[in-house]
């Protein structure tokens, strides 16, 4: 590259009126000879402070010194390019997750890449199509590399951004911490592998344990909230506050209020909010999160306070500026002739303590009754479905299972078009839905994308050990 100029990202990422809650970590990119902008990843062990005070540092895998790694924000329709550098004692790649990108640079090891290994990096180019919320993590033992804090948010911004005061990326995820602060090397144990995965024992937002969330009377917050968490499933809650969903996955969705007050948010998924700061000067709200309550497995706790600084309100009357998003260029599938195919998911515990299959061993997860495991690189396995490329397809999924999975698939986004036979009322894009244990739920989508694209589930656990198959598109 001869001339580089240094980028200057537009940046709002910090917490106002000095709020003590972590900022994300800088974007900065370059714009090489040929006009793109250009960023680098160099992920690596690293000590990191998550706790704060004078507890010892958690040892981490992190993308440049950092979790989460830097905030990328490009803009739709300019190409990009990504140097990853690997500078851990293993191979890894980066998959752009929910990006619609060309399949060689989708970042799946053995399919669409060779594992980028210690020592050496791989060059990412792409162009984002949509604008909206995404993130990027390793797809290689996921359950390991994302569980040590390989991940970070990726913004496309919209061409033509909505009116708020500030806009904001909350990436939550969690840790299962020892007294010493450390990462317990417990990853994939028998029983994260066949009951809800991985659930941690400290929260974090944006790589730290939540603190007040500072905000001023009158504001409008644009908030992205991305579930990073390796199996974690948040139902969050704002207190007195009523947000307004504009976003799921990246996909502009008719603004509308959270089912039962609750923004369900499962691994992998993203939910854009606006919210109206409407309490007062030096109020303070809860977040809380009771996902795990109604499953009688953990009780409900505060995320966060939202905390009204003394400032007087920024505006007397509320902003009542339009919230709804640009759509983004996807096909619209042609739901009545999509062909319609089958999908079953199996495997996992009967329920808590209950082994299925114990006597056979016979308990993996699997998609239409065969598995396949992502730890194990190298690997090959026929897709379960080859696809007519520009054709609409309808799956019909049932989750066959006591445990939730959000289903994922790489390289489109689906429109979820019923749930347990009855059609959706939105319907919303997605490239990652939640199903309930025994729930069926179809989606659909037009097979535009040419290559073999994964197809699993995002509790990077149930990933691991059979919950993931793939999809072919010719
Ligand atoms: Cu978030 Cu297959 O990935
Ligand atoms: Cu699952």
């Amino acid at each position: 590259m001869s001339k580089r100029v240094l980028g200057l990202p537009r940046r709002s990422f910090l917490v106002g009126g000095g709020g003590a809650l972590a900022a994300l970590a800088a974007s900065p990119w370059l714009r090489a000879a040929d006009g793109r902008r250009e960023y680098t990843l160099r992920a690596a062990p690293e000590p990191i402070q998550l706790l704060g005070g004078d507890r010892p540092a958690t040892k981490v895998w992190a993308f440049n010194g950092a979790v989460p790694g830097p905030e990328l924000r490009m803009k739709q329709g300019e190409p990009v390019r990504v140097t990853v550098e690997n500078g851990l004692p293993e191979g890894t790649t980066v998959h752009w997750h929910g990006l619609r990108v060309p399949n060689a640079m989708d970042g799946v090891p053995d399919v669409t890449q060779k594992l980028i290994g210690p020592g050496e990096s791989f060059v990412y180019e792409f162009t984002p199509p949509d604008a909206g919320t995404y993130w990027y993590h390793p797809h290689q033992r996921s359950h390991v590399q994302v569980g040590r804090g390989l991940f970070g948010p990726l913004i496309v911004e919209d061409k033509e951004p909505i009116a708020v005061d500030r806009d904001l990326t909350w990436i939550l995820n969690d840790w299962r911490l020892n007294n010493a602060a450390e990462n317990i090397d417990d990853f994939g144990n028998f029983d994260d592998r066949f009951h809800d995965g991985r659930l941690g024992n400290t929260i974090a937002l944006n790589g730290r344990r939540p603190s007040p969330f500072t905000v001023r009377a009158g504001e409008r917050i644009r908030l992205r909230l991305i579930n990073a968490a390796i199996a974690r499933i948040f139902a969050l809650r704002f207190e007195d506050h009523a947000p307004q969903i504009i976003a799921y996955d990246g996909q502009a969705v008719k603004p509308h209020a959270p089912e039962k007050d609750r923004v369900i948010l499962a691994p992998s998924q993203r939910v854009d909010l606006i919210i109206d700061m409407t309490g007062r000067p030096g109020q303070s709200f809860a977040v809380t999160d009771n996902f795990y309550v109604a499953l009688e497995k953990e009780p409900a706790y505060k995320l966060l306070d939202i905390a009204y600084g003394v400032a007087p309100p920024i505006r007397e009357n509320l902003r009542d500026d339009p919230i709804a998003l640009a759509p983004n260029p996807i096909p619209e599938p042609d739901i009545a002739n999509a062909q319609q195919l089958p999908i079953v998911f199996g495997g996992g515990a009967l329920a808590h303590g209950m082994i299925a299959g114990a006597m056979t061993g016979g308990i993996d997860w699997n998609i239409n009754g065969r598995s396949m495991y992502e730890q194990d690189h190298g690997q090959k396995s026929e897709p379960i479905y080859t696809l007519a490329r520009n054709r609409s397809y309808m799956f019909r999924m049932t989750n066959g299972t006591s445990f939730y999975h959000p289903i994922h698939l790489h390289g489109h986004s689906f429109r979820v078009v019923a749930r347990e036979q009855r059609l959706t009322t939105l319907p919303e894009w997605r490239d990652s839905v939640v199903m309930a244990p025994g729930e069926r739920v179809d989606i659909a989508f037009v097979a535009d994308n040419t290559g073999e694209w994964m197809f699993h589930c995002h509790i990077l656990d149930h990933q691991a050990f059979g919950m993931m198959a793939s999809i072919r598109v010719t």
